[in-house]
């Protein structure tokens, strides 16, 4: 079986150290259009389906790294130093661990978050793509985006694709050892695209994506048919993008969020992220939809809603849902 470390070794295979004194990186975060939801291998954290997600401009994590003074690891977020009892520091430094080159280099890590940490805006995708390009140029390896989607992965699988600004595909892969499961960019432009972020709570989710989507797939009936539909959807969303057939790609992705839903929902315990503000502004999505506003949303595991639409309806959309929190992916 090949491991985590296989995957680093193969990656690194052909790069030299060459540490710097400070490496440093910005990640976006990022909304899947078409989720991921559902692990064929979760040692190396590989996906079912693909999936294709936009990145929210300077929505993200900045990651610096140096060596430090201490001889223990330290990791803070957002300026305040993070327990090392707590399950944020145990996921950065097992996946420094996993490519650090020497394990008496101890890191100092600094983290800034310009979202909520878990309200399911995707805050460990921007974080372990940060993380791995921050170590990336710590350590002078000179990887390419590629490569660093692939350990990307490993930390989280969404923060494959926050490698990259833009509309990014994730390709599933079909090899076992997972080095062909990396995102890649679909250089398209939409500079009329917008994305609009209901927040309904920050607070902490109880049950994260990982163990939700194990979750769904161990217990749901109606998982069965869900790699299918987001092979379809992805398809129609690549179109969309193409051809900047906007109506085309908001049903899709609301059609797809729902549909991932659908199968949290019908697994047991039944998991479900909405809570009634969601539902109400889904609602109110529906109501001015039928009164002619084109615009559609997408939901991730999370109360959350982000609104797609484009530049020609942002004042109304503005005035419709106060507090809205308007991104300009491009
Ligand atoms: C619903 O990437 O957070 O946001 O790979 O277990 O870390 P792990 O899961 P994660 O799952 C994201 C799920 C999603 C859909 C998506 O972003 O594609």
């Amino acid at each position: 079986m090949f491991t985590k470390k296989d995957t680093v070794k193969a990656i690194l295979r052909n790069s030299e150290l060459n540490l710097k004194e400070m490496g440093s990186a910005f990640a976006p975060s990022n909304i899947a259009l078409c989720k991921y939801w559902g692990k064929r291998d979760r040692e190396l954290n590989l996906p079912i389906n693909s999936s294709l997600s936009v990145s929210l401009a300077d929505l993200g994590t900045a990651t610096e790294i140096k060596l430090s003074d201490n001889h223990f690891d330290e990791v803070f977020l957002n300026n305040e130093r993070v327990s090392p009892e707590s399950r944020f520091y145990r996921r950065v430094i097992d996946f420094v661990d996993l490519i650090r080159p020497s394990n008496d280099l101890n890191l100092k890590i600094l983290t800034f978050n310009s979202i909520p940490t878990a309200a399911g805006l995707a805050s460990s995708a921007s974080g372990f793509a940060a993380l791995t390009m921050a170590l990336n140029d710590f350590f002078g390896f000179k990887l390419s985006n590629e490569d660093m989607s692939v350990l990307a992965r490993m930390g989280s699988g969404s923060a494959s694709r926050s490698i990259y600004n833009g509309f990014v595909k994730w390709n599933k892969g079909s090899n076992e050892n997972g080095l062909d499961s990396y995102a890649e960019l679909i250089p398209t432009v939409w500079d009329e695209l917008r994305i609009g972020i209901v927040e309904v709570t920050a607070e902490e989710k109880k049950v994260d994506s990982r163990n939700g989507m194990n979750q769904t797939v161990e217990t749901s009936h109606l998982y069965e048919s869900w790699p299918k539909q987001a092979a379809d959807d992805l398809d129609k969303i690549e179109y969309a993008i193409r051809e900047k057939d906007f109506e085309l790609l908001g049903k899709t992705a609301e059609q797809n969020a729902c549909s991932m839903h659908a199968t949290m929902l019908s697994g047991f315990p039944p998991l479900i992220y909405w809570l009634p503000e969601t539902v109400a502004t889904i609602h109110k999505i529906h109501q001015l939809r039928s009164e002619g506003l084109p615009i559609y949303f997408t939901i991730d595991a999370g109360p959350n809603v982000k609104i797609l639409f484009e530049e020609s309806v942002e004042e109304v959309v503005k005035n419709q849902f106060s507090g809205i929190k308007i991104i300009k992916p491009f």
